[in-house]
């Protein structure tokens, strides 16, 4: 994420799917669009094929090795200097894809007290299960998730050649959830650096 005024909200948006030949980019770009439009926002686009980690954990007590605190070092910075993140997920088996919770659990302190919004994608349901599920992890994690969520259902008949959506009404229902996430990450930022998070 370039340098931004102290103003401009960080927005970490993570691609949560890792699959070959995913649908994910086309979303996250989209909503990736967005936050670039507005001026009270900044993006840093987390893809988590870029960002692969391990899905062994070290013991309690022990540190990663070498090669793992290399990988670490290509995304939790980047989730530690967000005020904000938005989530795009599917929904694999009713729930969110394994590389997504096995990202959010190499983590702790970089969610909390920060807003988390979503943006889903599916069949009929359009991912909203794996959106439900994630805000139960993520309080876990002392996040806040935001209300009002982006989805998409039948999503492959929802976006045209040119990366955008048919439906304007999708554009509408993002600048809700990210006029949400923007007055959120505004607040616990402000919060934070009157009272550090440690609770
Ligand atoms: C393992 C797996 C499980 C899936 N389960 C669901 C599901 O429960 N509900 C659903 O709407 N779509 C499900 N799908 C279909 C996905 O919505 C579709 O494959 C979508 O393209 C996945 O996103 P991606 O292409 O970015 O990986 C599943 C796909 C996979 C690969």
């Amino acid at each position: 994420m370039a340098d931004v005024t102290e103003d401009v909200l960080r927005a970490a948006v993570i691609i949560g799917s890792t699959r070959d030949g995913r649908f994910g980019p086309v979303v996250a770009d989209w909503i990736a669009g967005h936050i670039t439009r507005r001026e009270d926002m900044a993006v840093d686009l987390v893809d988590l094929v870029e960002t692969p980690l391990p899905t062994v954990f070290p013991a309690f007590g022990q540190a990663p090795s070498d090669e793992v605190v290399a990988q670490l070092g290509a995304v939790s910075p980047r989730l530690a200097r967000a005020d904000a993140f938005v989530i795009v997920t599917p929904e694999y088996n009713h729930s969110f894809p394994a590389p997504l919770k096995n990202a959010v659990d190499w983590h702790n302190e970089q969610w909390h007290a920060k807003p988390v919004g979503f943006v889903s994608y599916g069949g009929l349901a359009g991912g909203l299960r794996a959106v439900e599920q994630l805000r139960v992890v993520l309080a876990e994690l002392h996040a806040v998730t935001i209300r009002n969520t982006v989805s998409f259902h039948n999503y492959g008949e929802a976006f045209g050649a040119d990366g955008k959506p048919y439906d304007s009404a999708c554009d509408v229902a993002a600048k809700a959830m990210l006029d949400q996430l923007t007055w959120w990450g505004q607040a616990l930022r402000e919060a934070r650096r009157v009272r550090p998070y440690g609770v």
